[in-house]
Formats: C-alpha cells, structure tokens, sequence
C-alpha cells in the first residue's frame, strides 16, 4: 500500500446514551443545591443516567453498532477493538472483550484504554498507529463510561457534574486531504489525587471499612481541575494545531472535552476561536468522560457542522491520571 492509503481517517460514527434523564431539578431534591448554582457554575441542566441493569458494555455495543452501519463495516471484519472507559463492567476481563464477543467481531484483538475523560483521543493516537503502520485496515475506537455508577449521591460538589454515554468511531485509511492530520498526548501523574477513585482497585482492595469511608466513590478536587484543565487543553490544542500546520482561525470546528461550560468559554477565548465554532452539549449531558468527545463529534456532524472531507476539526481533552491530549483531522 502507498503512503496515502495508510493515513487514518474517521468514516462511522455511533453513539448511544440512556434513556433516563435526571434534571437539575431532581438534584434539587436529593442534595442541597439549586438549578441556578448548576447552571451558573458549570452550564449543566440535565444528564443521562444508565438504568441499574445497565453497565458500560451495553452503551459501548450500542454505540458501536451504530458506527459499525455508518461505515457499512460488517463486524466480523472488524481487526482491533479499543475502549477507553474508566468504568470498566469489571476490573478485569476488559470491557472491550465483552463488547467484541457481543458485536460478533470474530477476527478482532480487543484491549481497554484508561485515560480517563482524555480516553478517547488517547484511543484514537492510538487505534491510528496500527493504520499507519499498515497493520489493521479496520480499526474500532469506543468511549463509554457510566460515571454514575461511581457517583456519591450524597456529595453536591460532585453528583451534579457527571453523566453517562458512549461513543464510537469506525477508524481506516482514508484518502488525503482526509484524515488525522495530528495528535498530541501528555500525562501527569503527580496530579493523580486531584481525581480518583481511591478503593477496589490493589492500593486499596475492597473491604467493609472501605466502603464504610465512601472510598469506592470518585473524588475530586474541582478547583484544581479547572486551573488544570483551561492550562493544559490549551497547550494541547496549539501544540497540536503546530504539528498539523494548521493556523487557529483555519478550525472549522472545535471540539473541547464537556465538562463545565466556564472551561469550554476560556479556552475558546484562549484560542482565539468564535461560538459559531464551539461544539457545545454539557447542558444536555453533562460530563460524560470518555464518551464525551465522540458525542459531540456526533452532534456537530449530525447538524452539518463538520461536512465530511471539508471540514478541521480540533478535538481536545483533558481527564483523571492527569492526562489531556488533542488531535487535528479533516473529517
Ligand atoms: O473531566 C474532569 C472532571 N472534572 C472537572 O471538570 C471539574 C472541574 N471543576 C469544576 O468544574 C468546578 O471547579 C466545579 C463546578 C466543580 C465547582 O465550581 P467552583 O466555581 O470551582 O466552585 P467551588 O468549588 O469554588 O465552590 C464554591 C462554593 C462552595 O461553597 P463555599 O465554600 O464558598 O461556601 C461550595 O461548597 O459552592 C459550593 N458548592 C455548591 N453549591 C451548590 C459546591 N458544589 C455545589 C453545588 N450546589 N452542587
């Protein structure tokens, strides 16, 4: 194959969220907040809750088969299955291989991905290397996760922010100008206490006394995460834009991670980047990790404002570990 033919592209999208809405209203009821705190501080009125039978695989399959039918890819071609997820059906085995036993992608090697909300860039850095090096030809990207699973109904400064979902990206070689044009990753782990989820895992196995301290439940400290997060999306995003020799005002539209509408705004304004450019949707999901960045790829799409083959998309995310990362792809 020539050099062209191994640039990997994006060419079906899926998504699947729950049916069950939980508006700030309802949170009113549950924890001493109020619509107008939600909605000042962080641009959320309503989020998605998965049903108490419903875990991460059954999104992520959703949504996977949907982005399967967009890209009219049977799955049984289906090569390597990646989910970026942080909360995995189990510990271990990993969700993808539910997810791939599910779909029937018989042929498929399948692995998660634990980034946290950065997990689906990190997912798709990732998923390109085996295009690129011409090793799979048919590559499947999911961010699902069901934070509300790990949400402490109890804790105001955490339960209004977090919501569930999934999204899927069927990735393989595409024609220039099509395609990932860049990508950029970081990490830093000496943040690793400003968002955790502190039990279950081998630092902390689960026991009474650990679910009697709520240590099973995510913790955050919100205020650091917001210095954190306009800091680093916004080298991410320029650094990535450098790499693909792309000019800011050159974004047709700009991705950000969804998780406070404060972020979004400073670093749109950061960035130089009008609103008619910035895909918005925390208010209708709030922040759902991982699967935050395909949904609203989805939606932009969907509404006509990412036209395949034309449009530059800037994605950008930062998430748990630290981590945060951007890409650059004509979509
Ligand atoms: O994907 C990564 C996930 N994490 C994030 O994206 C989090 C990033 N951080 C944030 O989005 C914001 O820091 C928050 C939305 C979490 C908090 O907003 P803030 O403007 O940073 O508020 P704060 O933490 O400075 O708290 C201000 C006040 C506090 O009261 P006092 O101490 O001033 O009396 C809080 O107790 O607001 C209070 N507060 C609330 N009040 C009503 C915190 N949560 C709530 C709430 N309802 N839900």
């Amino acid at each position: 194959m020539d050099e062209a033919g191994l640039v990997p592209g994006i060419t079906g999208l899926g998504i699947h969220v729950p049916e069950r809405v939980l508006t700030n209203y309802d949170l009113e009821r549950m924890v001493d907040t109020s619509d107008a705190w939600i909605m000042e501080r962080t641009g959320i009125r309503e989020r998605r809750l998965a049903a108490p039978d419903e875990c991460t695989s059954d999104l992520a399959v959703k949504a996977a088969r949907k982005a399967l039918d967009a890209a009219g890819l049977p799955a049984a071609a289906v090569e390597l299955i990646i989910v970026a997820t942080a909360t995995p059906d189990m510990l271990f085995p990993a969700t993808a291989c539910l997810v791939q036993d599910r779909l029937g992608a018989r042929q498929a090697a399948a692995f998660d991905l634990e980034a946290g909300c950065s997990g689906f860039i990190y997912g798709l850095a990732v998923g390109a290397q085996f295009i690129r090096a011409g090793a799979y030809k048919n590559v499947l990207v999911i961010g699902a996760d069901t934070l509300s699973k790990v949400t402490n109904w109890k804790d105001r400064t955490t339960c209004v922010l977090f919501g569930d979902g999934a999204g899927a990206a069927v990735l393989q070689p595409v024609e220039p100008p099509r395609g990932m044009l860049s990508v950029y990753l970081r990490a830093d782990g000496s943040g690793a206490d400003l968002l955790k989820l502190p039990a279950g895992g081998s630092r902390l196995p689960a026991s009474a006394e650990t679910v009697r301290g709520d240590l099973h439940y995510l913790a955050m400290n919100g205020r650091e995460i917001f210095k954190f997060a306009v800091r680093a999306m916004g080298e991410a995003a320029v650094e990535a834009l450098r790499r693909a020799g792309i000019r800011q005002e050159e974004v047709d539209c700009f991705i950000p991670h969804q998780a406070n509408i404060r972020i979004i705004d400073a670093l749109a304004k950061r960035l130089s980047l009008p609103p008619d450019k910035v895909v918005v949707n925390v208010d209708r999901y709030g922040n759902t990790s991982a699967a935050s960045i395909p949904l609203a790829l989805y939606e932009a799409v969907s509404a006509g404002k990412v036209k395949p083959g034309e449009s530059l998309v800037l994605a950008v995310a930062f998430g748990a570990g630290l981590t945060w990362g951007a890409l650059v792809l004509r979509y």
